[in-house]
């Protein structure tokens, strides 16, 4: 019988569209699910949106929505993101689904039943414009961050999970199975986290301050926390208690999650689980961050990364690849495009692309298209190791695929790539063609590495399905049968000789960078053209807009709870506050006195509480300097 295999993603706000982030950790687990059906494993595939809360009722009220309205219509957007970037989900939940809000009825009232859930009284700093509490931690000089308001002291009853119960128990638990969490950075991260006692967690909210949420089924008047009703939605999808794909499915469940979330999914999670005597989950997969030209992505900088404007320009497998070959799986990336385009040009063009199209070119010229019949003792001789590479390749591949390790398993197979293209340079198809009596040599030379295509096809399949599916076809095989399957990329001599191959292509033509219209392709898709590296070309007058002012540094200090920010106080004819991105290469004290350049009519934006007016121009190669002059200049000067 086929194993099953259970995957899930985060089930993601309704506050913002999809962006960079959600696709990458949404594609991640695309891939996993295609690699468990490559082991034929019985697979589902969960994702979906998060719906209520404060967070959303805010988001609606901005936009003059519902918050019903307003939901329905950005879960639409991250339902209709998926397929088209060839994400194949089995559900996709919502967690104002009537079924979801019953599961999580059903649970609450299970684990107040067994008395771990009880009625106290919370005193704290409480937030009016976000509706929440604050730690004084948390606060800049006394004050909400956001809002720049002294926050209330509040005294309010909610009802508490007891957490503290479970606290021995989920130490013993993560320690006894140590990849329960991983990589092990954020198991150990956890597990520091429980060296301090755990507080209970206040799992409701009055409804006289938040009305969007699921009725506690103890207290009519109360609303649950929103990460209770979300972290339920891994279940309520499999049709707990009693639904045939909770049993089926549940036992081998893994969830994705990037570090973020890492406390409720590490912690909360489990011991809500246990204290509703549901099995723990198998794996929790932690991925680190995407960045975007080493900031976090965000509204506020304005260069947050969609998804499908990529796709537009690079082709959705280019996309999809450069995004599991560039993350190694746990830490940050930055994002870049010069670096996408390299590795397109490099590593799918030049190694990849070229190698199929060049043999499929040759079975043409020497045999007309056919698969040629060999001769099994040339055959083997000529192989050079080819197959057993081949194998060595599907086994580094599986390791890694089970692991997590998703670039090296696509190292494993471009060193069989770069296996194949010695073969075909010390074969020399072309050499072997020029004399009559060396034909069964060409004609196992081509088989083989018409072989070694077949297996290449079939690994990359999670990754770049489209691609696989279109060698596949151009092998003469039959895409939809499962040519992927790991037994047969273990095993040799699968095509059929005397089989018709199809014409060749070029499966990803290099990207010229100068020649890259990202433009006129985004205004194709309907997409804004401005957050792209590769520029349109402007005029003098469109420059000319812009005001570059020579200015001094007369005072800088770090931001509090930022760690990239330092927020500068500068001379330019006038003074100004400017926030700036460097305090990872600039301490403050080496800044002041320094002559900088300044975009000085930059439409001021506000970073954590505090109005930015005007940009540092630097440069960041990953070493970032400061743009400046080379003498010194009166503070003001405009640049031409
Ligand atoms: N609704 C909660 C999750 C509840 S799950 C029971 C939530 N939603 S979210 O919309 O904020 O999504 C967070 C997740 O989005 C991250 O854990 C990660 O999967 C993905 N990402 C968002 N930004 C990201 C990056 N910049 N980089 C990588 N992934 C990121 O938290």
């Amino acid at each position: 019988m086929a194993s099953s295999f259970y995957i899930t993603t985060p089930i993601y706000y309704v506050n913002a569209r999809p962006h960079l982030g959600h696709a990458y950790t949404t594609i991640v687990a695309d891939v996993v699910c295609r690699f468990n059906t490559m082991r034929k494993a019985d697979t589902f595939f969960l994702t979906g949106t998060d719906e209520h809360g404060d967070k959303i009722v805010r988001s609606a009220k901005a936009e003059n929505l519902s918050p019903k309205a307003y939901v329905d219509m950005i879960s639409g957007q991250f339902k209709d993101l998926w397929p088209e970037l060839n994400i194949n989900y089995s559900r996709f939940i919502r967690t104002t689904d009537p079924e979801h809000v019953a599961v999580v009825e059903l649970i609450l009232q299970k684990i107040f039943d067994s008395g771990d859930i009880y009625f106290s009284e919370y005193e704290g700093l409480y937030c009016l414009g976000c509706e929440r509490f604050y730690t004084e931690r948390e606060l800049v000089d006394g004050k909400c961050p956001d809002h720049e308001t002294k926050p209330e002291r509040i005294k309010e009853s909610n009802y508490f999970f007891k957490m503290s119960r479970y606290q021995d128990w989920l130490i013993d638990h993560i320690k006894q199975h140590p990849d329960f969490i991983r990589p092990e950075r954020y198991k150990n991260e956890v597990l520091a986290f429980l060296r301090e006692p755990l507080e209970d967690l206040c799992i409701s909210r009055p409804k006289k301050r938040l009305k969007w949420g699921i009725t506690l089924p103890f207290d009519p008047e109360y609303v649950t926390y929103v990460w209770f009703d979300a972290l339920i939605n891994y279940i309520s999808a499999l049709g707990y208690p009693h639904g045939e794909l909770f049993h089926k499915f549940w036992p081998s469940v893994q969830h994705i999650v990037a570090k973020d979330i890492l406390k409720p999914h590490g912690i909360y999670w489990p011991i809500m689980l246990k204290a509703a005597g549901i099995p723990i989950y198998q794996h929790l997969n932690v991925h680190g961050y995407w960045n975007v030209d080493q900031s976090k992505m965000s509204k506020s900088l304005g260069n947050v990364v969609e998804p499908l404007q990529l796709k537009e320009i690079y082709g959705l497998d280019a996309f999809r690849f450069f995004l599991m070959r560039d993350m190694v799986f746990g830490l940050d990336s930055n994002f870049n495009e010069t670096v996408l385009v390299e590795r397109i040009n490099s590593d799918l063009a030049n190694d990849f692309g070229n190698l199929f199209s060049r043999i499929l070119a040759m079975a043409h010229k020497y045999f007309k298209g056919r698969v040629p019949q060999v001769d099994p003792d040339i055959e083997k001789e000529l192989q050079l190791g080819l197959a057993s590479d081949a194998i060595l390749a599907v086994t580094g591949f599986t390791e890694a695929m089970i692991a997590f390790e998703f670039h090296k398993a696509l190292l494993s197979v471009w060193e069989f790539v770069s296996r194949m293209n010695k073969y075909v340079d010390v074969m020399a198809p072309w050499e072997l063609a020029k004399k009559k009596t060396s034909r069964k040599q060409l004609e196992a030379v081509i088989y083989n590495l018409l072989e070694g295509l077949r297996i290449i096809s079939g690994l990359i399949y999670p990754f770049m399905p489209d691609t696989a599916k279109n060698m596949q076809k151009r092998l003469g095989l039959d895409p939809d049968a499962e040519f992927y399957a790991l037994d047969r990329l273990t095993s040799w001599n699968i095509i059929q000789p005397g089989s018709q191959l199809l014409k060749s292509v070029s499966l990803f033509p290099r990207i010229d960078p100068k020649k890259l219209d990202p433009v006129t392709t985004k205004k194709k898709a309907g997409l804004e053209p401005e957050k792209f590296i590769f520029k349109p070309e402007v005029t003098l007058d469109m420059l000319n807009r812009i005001d570059l002012r020579v200015a001094r540094v007369i005072q800088a200090e770090k931001v509090p709870r930022a760690k990239k920010l330092l927020k500068l106080t500068v001379d330019l004819g006038e003074k100004r506050t400017i926030i700036a991105g460097i305090a990872e290469r600039y301490a403050p004290e080496e800044l002041v006195g320094k002559q900088i350049i300044v975009v000085a009519n930059l439409k001021p934006v506000k970073l954590m509480g505090i109005l930015s007016n005007g940009m540092v121009l630097a440069a960041d190669d990953d070493q970032l300097a400061l743009a400046t002059l080379d003498k010194p200049i009166t503070p003001g000067t405009p640049l031409r």
